[in-house]
């Protein structure tokens, strides 16, 4: 049976890629653009994240490009990775920031982001967080259940605000996703406002002189390889859009979200024209401005994580590559399942059939398995693919291992843009005699 992820790309339009890929082998090893890898790995050592900053250019122009033909913002959503030194490299292209905490908050903000350009989302925001957001004057804050938007009311009159506020809308559409843990637009999921909520929210949104109704937003998920669920959901938020302007609801903003999906393996590349297709008219016919969020798209196939072989292992019938990262750098395959492309840097000409495992003290520490692959032996390195995206952000430091360096590399010149973790840095918040206090 073939895999879902491959069951679901073979069923999307296939389109013309313009999409480049920064890594290639050259001389008998693999570079990141005018980089070798071998070089980055001898300084900074393994295992350390490397991405490039001209796929991440890239992929902006070419979004860009694609929604040329209607007013829009392109808001790239930090929690697919928020270092800043990539951050300020889409900044620097013209992208804007959706934010899910007040931690991204901070992030964008101090990576140079007007706070106009700053949209807030995420189900679980905490009134300081509201706060912080109201007090920055970000674009927009928005709304996913009726007990925050009480929250953000209240927060905006004791600051003498207005709140700009769109309604995340749950359109419940279908979405068959690579793995269930990354749906979200469906009936049932704790994203967004249920449907049939949405005009009461709305109301209370209208009727109150600290909100301004400005947008409406969707996500109807991740890793999208078909464009059914945007067409569904566009429809579903369109009408609604509609019936909001039909009573005098002064929106400027339509949010299709994320979910434009990455290569991980032989997939296609999105069709972005017939995804603006797919949007577009519908939101040039409200009159409204466009809004995406896109994560992945952005920047997963920027970075590799680089890990070196430590040892091989053959046990139980199981052939193992035992390396240096595991699932606390990369956690994508032992929580999604998730497949990540992995090559030999220096390839030695023959494949092995293996399974790639960490250091953690878990059986479900492994990065692949049952892969057949460059045969890799102890002392050689290797690039797990697709990683900038949901891979360093995820990190944990499970068995007390640091987290691993990030790498830009732009062009022919590369840089640490977040250094290797120490073990001090993992002890520094532990007190060293606790201060008692009386309960
Ligand atoms: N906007 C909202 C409201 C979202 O919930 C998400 C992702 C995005 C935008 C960005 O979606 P993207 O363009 O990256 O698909 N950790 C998982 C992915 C979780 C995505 C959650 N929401 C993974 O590693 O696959």
């Amino acid at each position: 049976m073939p895999s879902l992820r491959r069951a679901v790309a073979g069923r999307g339009r296939v389109g013309e890629s313009v999409l480049g890929r920064p890594y290639q082998h050259r001389d008998g090893a693999l570079w990141c653009d005018g980089v070798p890898l071998e070089a980055i790995a001898t300084a900074v050592g393994t295992p350390a994240y490397v991405y490039s900053a001209n796929a991440l250019r890239e992929r902006f122009r070419a979004l860009d490009g694609a929604l040329a033909g209607i007013p829009h913002r392109i808001h790239y959503s930090l929690k697919a990775n928020s270092s800043r030194g990539l951050l300020q490299v889409l900044r620097a292209e013209g992208c804007r920031a959706d934010v899910v905490s007040g931690g991204e908050l901070m992030r964008a903000l101090r990576a140079g982001f007007p706070s106009e350009h700053i949209i807030f989302g995420g189900v679980g925001k905490r009134a300081d967080e509201i706060r912080a957001a109201l007090e920055a004057d970000i674009l927009l804050l928005n709304v996913e259940s009726a007990a925050e938007l009480d929250v953000i009311e209240s927060e905006a009159r004791a600051l003498g605000r207005r709140a700009r506020v769109g309604i995340r809308v749950n359109p419940e559409v279908h979405v068959a996703n690579a793995h269930e843990f990354i749906a979200t637009g469906s009936r049932g999921h704790k994203f967004g406002i249920p449907w049939g909520d949405v005009p009461g929210v709305a109301d209370r949104v209208l009727a109150s002189p600290h909100l301004e109704l400005v947008g409406l937003d969707m996500h109807v998920g991740s890793q999208l390889l078909s464009l059914a669920p945007y067409t569904d959901g566009v429809r579903r938020l369109s009408d609604l859009a509609r019936a909001l302007q039909g009573r005098g609801a002064p929106l400027r903003f339509f949010d299709a979200g994320g979910g434009l999906p990455a290569r991980y393996d032989d997939e296609a590349a999105p069709d972005l024209t017939l995804f603006a297709e797919t949007i577009v008219p519908a939101v040039r016919s409200l009159g409204l401005e466009l809004i995406v969020e896109p994560g992945r798209f952005v920047v997963a196939e920027s970075g590799i994580l680089l890990t070196r072989v430590l040892y091989r292992k053959p046990s139980g019938g199981t052939d193992f590559v035992i390396c240096d990262a595991g699932m606390s750098d990369l956690l994508r395959p032992s929580h999604y399942d998730a497949y990540h492309a992995i090559d030999a840097v220096r390839p030695r000409g023959a494949r092995a059939t293996v399974d790639v495992v960490g250091p953690i003290c878990e059986t479900g520490d492994f990065l692949a398995r049952d892969r057949e692959m460059d045969d890799a032996r102890p002392g050689d390195l290797l690039a797990v693919h697709t990683t900038g995206a949901y891979g360093y952000v995820m990190a944990l430091t499970y068995n007390t291992r640091p987290r691993a360096p990030e790498v830009l590399v732009d062009g022919t010149r590369w840089g640490v843009i977040t250094r290797r973790e120490s073990l001090d840095d993992l002890v520094r918040l532990e007190a060293e005699t606790v201060e008692w206090r009386e309960g």
